[in-house]
C-alpha cells in the first residue's frame, strides 16, 4: 500500500497527540486517502522520557537531522515552536524535498512568506491548520470554503488562556493576578503566560488570518496589540452593569483605503454570539461579502484538538499525493507571487463606541465639567452611571460613548484627566458591535 512516511519534530504534548491519533485511528485514515500515515521517527531532546504512550517500531532520537534529511521521511511535523532553530529546520526539510506540517504560529506569522514561497517552488505543502485556533477548521475554511468570497471583516477569540482567565474573572468576581495564578496552578495557564497575556499569540493567529482573507503577506508588526493584564475586575462588572462582556478580540477589517488590524480587550453586547463564548473555547467569525457572516468555534488549544489539526494537514498531503495533485491550494490561498500588502490603517483614524472609567469626586458640577470635555471634542454620550457616596474618595464614573474617532476620545482622555476633579488616569476600552 502506498504510504506517507512522518517524521516529527519535538516530542511534547501535541507530539503525543498526533502519535496516538495515527495509533488509534490510522486504519480509518486509510480509507480516507487509500495511504497510510506511517510515523517513522520523532527527534526529541528527551528520548528516554516516558511519554505514556507505546511507539512500537516508531524511532526515537535526539538528532534533529535524522528527520529533517532523512531518505526514509516524506513529510515533516514541526512541533518545536519559535523561531530558532524550527525557521532552519522547516527550511533544511523543504530544501530536502520534504513537505512540511507545522503548529508554529509565530513562523507562519513572521517568517512565514519565505517559507510558503520556497515551498511552492519545489512543489512542496507547508500546512499549517494547527497554528491557528488548533482544532477550529477556520484556515480551510478560508481557503476552500471561503475562497471565492471577499472577506470584509474577521473577529476572533483567538486565545482560550485569555478567555478562560476573563471568564474566571467575570463569573468569580476574581482579579487578573488571582486568576492567572490559578490558571497556571492547574496547568490552564503557561508558566511564562507573556505570549498569552499580552496579545501576542492572538496576534500572530490574526495576522495569518488576515493574510488569507487579503490576499496580504502577513502582517504582525502592523497589528496594534493590547494584552488584558490591564483589565480590573472593577470593568469586568461594569461592563456586565452596562450591557457588555470584555473579551480579548482579534479584528481584522477591509476598508477603503487599507486594512484595520488589532489585538485588544473588547466590550461587545452580551446579547451577541461572540459574549457567550466562555472558558478556553475559540471562535471566530468571518464576514465574507457573499456567505454574510460564518462563525467558527472549538477548543483552540490541548493534546487532542491540536493533534486533530495536525493529522488532518496529514491526510490531505497523502490525499494529493495519491491524486497526484501538487500544490493544488497556496498556502495564504491566494499565489504567493499575487501577494500584496495592504496599508495599515491609523489606529487614531479607528471610530467606534468608547467605554470610559473616571475616578472623580462626588461634587456638584463634576458631572458637568466632565460632559463639558466630551462636548468640546464632539465625542456624543449614550449611557452614563454613577455611583456610591464619598465625602472624599473619588468615586466611579462611567460612560459609554456613541461613536467617534480614537483621535477625539484620545484628546478628550487627555484633557479630561487635567480636570482637578478627575482622581486617576481614566480607563478607556473601545467597543464592538458589528457582528451581524
Ligand atoms: N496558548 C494558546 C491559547 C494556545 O491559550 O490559546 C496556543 O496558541
Amino acid at each position: 500500500m502506498e504510504e506517507l512516511r512522518i517524521g516529527i519534530l519535538g516530542f511534547g504534548t501535541v507530539g503525543r497527540g498526533v502519535v496516538t491519533m495515527l495509533q488509534e485511528h490510522g486504519d480509518e485514515i486509510i480509507k480516507r486517502s487509500g495511504v497510510r500515515l506511517r510515523l517513522v521517527r520523532i527527534a526529541t531532546r528527551t528520548p528516554s522520557r516516558d511519554r505514556g504512550v507505546d511507539l512500537g517500531d516508531v524511532e526515537l532520537t535526539n538528532d534533529v537531522y535524522r528527520v529533517v534529511n532523512g531518505d526514509d521521511i516524506d513529510v515533516v511535523v514541526e512541533l518545536i515552536g519559535g523561531y530558532d532553530p524550527a525557521e532552519a529546520l522547516v527550511r533544511d526539510a523543504l530544501n530536502s524535498g520534504k513537505h512540511v506540517v507545522t503548529a508554529n504560529k509565530a513562523l507562519i506569522a513572521e517568517r512565514g512568506v519565505g517559507l510558503l514561497d520556497l515551498a511552492a517552488n519545489k512543489g512542496l505543502e507547508l500546512s499549517f491548520e494547527a497554528a491557528v485556533a488548533g482544532a477550529v477548521p477556520i484556515v480551510k475554511a478560508m481557503k476552500e470554503s471561503l475562497a471565492a468570497d471577499p472577506v470584509e471583516r474577521i473577529y476572533g477569540i483567538l486565545n482560550g488562556t485569555c478567555n478562560y482567565i476573563l471568564t474566571e474573572m467575570r463569573e468569580k468576581g476574581l482579579s487578573f493576578e488571582s486568576v492567572l495564578a490559578d490558571a497556571q496552578e492547574k496547568g490552564f495557564a503557561e508558566a511564562d503566560p507573556t505570549f498569552d497575556v499580552e496579545g501576542i499569540d492572538a496576534a500572530h493567529k490574526l495576522a495569518i488570518l488576515a493574510a488569507i482573507a487579503f490576499g496580504t503577506p502577513p502582517n504582525f508588526s502592523g497589528i496594534h496589540i493590547e494584552g488584558i493584564n490591564h483589565i480590573s475586575d472593577v470593568d469586568i462588572a461594569w461592563a456586565m452593569e452596562m450591557g457588555y462582556r470584555i473579551k480579548l478580540l482579534g479584528i481584522a477589517k477591509r476598508l477603503e483605503g487599507g486594512v484595520e488590524l488589532r489585538v485588544q480587550p473588547t466590550l461587545v453586547p452580551e446579547s451577541s454570539m461572540v459574549a457567550s463564548v466562555e472558558g478556553v473555547f475559540n471562535s471566530v467569525f468571518v464576514r465574507s461579502a457573499y456567505a454574510g457572516t460564518t462563525m467558527y468555534h472549538g477548543r483552540g488549544a490541548g493534546e487532542k484538538p491540536t493533534a486533530s489539526a495536525v493529522v488532518a494537514d496529514l491526510l490531505e498531503i497523502a490525499r494529493n499525493q495519491s491524486a497526484g495533485a501538487k500544490c493544488r491550494v497556496a498556502g495564504l490561498s491566494v499565489l504567493t507571487k499575487h501577494l500584496k500588502p495592504l496599508p495599515v490603517l491609523d489606529m487614531a483614524e479607528l471610530s467606534g463606541e468608547y467605554y470610559l472609567r473616571l475616578a472623580v469626586l462626588d461634587r456638584p458640577g463634576v458631572l458637568a465639567d466632565v460632559t463639558t470635555v466630551l462636548a468640546r471634542y464632539d465625542i456624543s454620550i449614550d449611557a452614563i452611571r454613577q455611583k456610591g457616596r464619598s465625602q472624599k474618595d473619588a468615586v466611579p464614573l462611567v460612560i459609554v460613548t456613541h461613536k467617534t474617532t480614537e483621535q477625539r476620545i484620545q484628546s478628550g482622555l487627555k484633557a479630561l484627566e487635567a480636570l482637578e476633579s478627575v482622581r486617576e488616569k481614566p480607563r478607556f476600552i473601545r467597543i464592538e458591535t458589528g457582528f451581524a
